[in-house]
């Protein structure tokens, strides 16, 4: 084992060595620039480490063994154990099959070279400056000094060569793979996002749950308690009433989409500011722009308001069709906090619900 190390230190030394010998010969000063000049006189390619070969034919593990964690776990890599977001675990080889059809997706165009992270997810992100990809995170002093110098750039040769590789591997244009790539870019932008002060609070950002491909998109105000904590919109006990409200409509909570007006929990769950709501609003309107249901369901006097502008009252506004963006019906209706509350409310909201289903075609299941 010793003597094949220092073999292969050996046969690495001596290759540096013949590559620079060439490089001094070529009359370029200083060192290589780019670090593929060097792996190729390695013979091997950047992505895969100049050992790699050598490991090979010598018995030792593949690329597909665990690799050491790096800074961030590492564990990322295929056949290590998950670490702690749920989104990096699904990413893994060999896990559970993503749940969200935006991660689904993701898990499909992993293999593109510019295709986004499949460690990226619209669901939970529990360390977001942890985990966010290098490019988005603005740059941190190190408490202990100064900054390392610049990594090389990469050449002018190389990167329309990336370019292309990562056109020839997106998903084609108004495809619903497309559709769930860029809402999972949305999603990533707003884990990430401090553009008002609600981020400063939040535990996660609460982007969306269901079908992208849906025909209906339920609006609600944005997370309380439950849904910061587990990254996903109306888990809590309004969730759990809103999922009945679906199913009455004979739907499955995973058929339709459903989102929120802010992102990011208001505290003590209050109404989410004027300025909070138009800061978040750029992300809702991706959001309806890619998915263009045939109807919104607009839970509550907030969800109305973040949407069509509108202050009047929901008690005025409920059962009566509402245009967004000139197009896309809007239905207002109660909040189903506000049915927790009061009950007697739910006969009206069902016949919203009704309404709404006209409008799609459906006819009302048998509710028995
Ligand atoms: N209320 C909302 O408006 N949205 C949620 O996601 C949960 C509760």
């Amino acid at each position: 084992m010793v003597e094949a190390l220092r073999e292969e230190l050996a046969d690495l030394t001596a290759s540096v060595r013949a590559f620079l010998e060439w490089h001094a010969g070529t009359g370029a000063e200083g060192l290589p620039g780019h670090p593929s000049a060097l792996h190729e006189a390695l013979g091997a390619s950047p992505s895969e480490g100049a050992l790699a070969p050598r490991r090979a034919e010598r018995g030792f593990p593949g690329p597909e063994a665990p690799s050491p964690p790096g800074p961030r776990g590492g564990s990322a890599a295929a056949g290590a154990p998950a670490p702690h977001p749920p989104e990096q675990r699904s990413a893994a080889a060999g896990s559970p099959a993503p749940h969200h059809p935006e991660q689904r997706s993701a898990a499909a165009s992993a293999s593109a070279p510019h295709a986004p992270d499949p460690r990226i997810t619209a669901g939970p992100h529990p360390e977001p400056r942890t985990t966010e990809p290098q490019a988005m995170r603005p740059p941190v002093q190190a408490p202990w000094g100064p900054e390392p110098p610049p990594r090389p750039a990469v050449s002018a040769a190389a990167a329309p060569r990336a370019d292309t590789a990562a056109r020839a591997n997106a998903p084609p244009p108004g495809t619903p793979e497309e559709r769930a790539t860029r809402l999972l870019l949305i999603a990533e932008e707003v884990r990430t996002c401090e553009k008002c002060p609600l981020h400063e609070g939040r535990t996660h950002t609460v982007f969306s749950r269901g079908s992208p491909l849906s025909e209906v998109v339920f609006v609600g105000e944005g997370p309380g308690a439950e849904e910061d904590l587990q990254g996903e919109p109306f888990v809590g006990p309004a969730g759990q009433l809103l999922d009945k409200m679906i199913a009455a409509m004979g739907y499955h909570r995973d058929d339709v989409y459903i989102c929120n007006i802010v992102k990011c929990r208001p505290p003590k769950n209050r109404k989410p500011e004027p300025a909070e709501m138009a800061a978040c609003s750029p992300y809702l309107t991706s959001q309806l722009a890619l998915i263009k249901p045939k109807v919104i369901v607009a839970l509550g006097a907030t969800a109305v308001q973040g949407l069509i502008g509108t202050n009047e009252g929901i008690t005025k506004l409920r059962g009566t069709w509402k245009l967004y963006k000139g197009s896309i019906p809007i239905m207002p209706t109660f909040h189903p906090a506000y049915l927790l509350r009061q009950p007697n409310a739910k006969r009206d909201v069902w016949s919203d619900l009704k309404e709404v289903m006209r409008h799609l075609g459906k006819s009302a299941p048998d509710r028995g």
